[in-house]
């Protein structure tokens, strides 16, 4: 797969969208998982941003934007479209398709941000994969409330889902 037909994204987006497949890939390859799941990682991937920068898109909105279309395309894992929909939030009832898009999302290697630090996480994932996405979603989150910016509340059934 690539991005799909409908895609309307910067080249910067496309850039990083390159990057979450790429990182995708590599975990999946570490973890050893098959082809069939694989791809389930890799097409969230490739569809997680596909309308970021359409003009009606916003910040909140892009997921299931995305996953709706998507799902018009003839998308019909219930999985992937849940993990494009809820990239941007979480969401307590994700497999794992949901889980690693969420860090490949944050991880993304091109990202100007704490690159060492994110960078041990990524190296992390394909051994650590719950305990890195549990320091993920805290940072995230943090990053939210910091901002003064309400939490929604599949944010927060996905922070509790994720306490041990
Ligand atoms: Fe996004
Ligand atoms: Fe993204």
């Amino acid at each position: 797969m690539t991005l799909p037909p409908w895609a309307v994204a910067t080249p910067e987006r496309r850039a990083h969208i390159e990057r979450v497949v790429a990182l995708l890939g590599e975990w999946a390859g570490a973890m050893k998982v098959g082809e069939v799941e694989r791809d389930r990682w890799v097409r969230a991937g490739w569809l997680h941003d596909a309308l970021r920068d359409a003009r009606a898109a916003s910040e909140l909105d892009h997921g299931p934007l995305a996953a709706d279309r998507a799902a018009r395309d003839g998308e019909r894992d219930r999985g992937v479209l849940d993990a494009v929909r809820y990239h941007s939030i979480g969401h307590p009832g994700w497999d794992d398709a949901g889980r690693m898009l969420y860090l490949a999302d944050f991880l993304d290697p091109g990202r100007p941000f704490d690159p060492d630090e994110r960078r041990d996480l990524a190296r992390r994932v394909p051994t650590e994969r719950d305990a890195v996405l549990r320091e993920v979603a805290r940072r995230r989150i943090a990053w939210t409330v910091r901002s003064g910016w309400p939490l929604l509340e599949e944010t927060v059934q996905f922070w509790n889902s994720l306490v041990p």
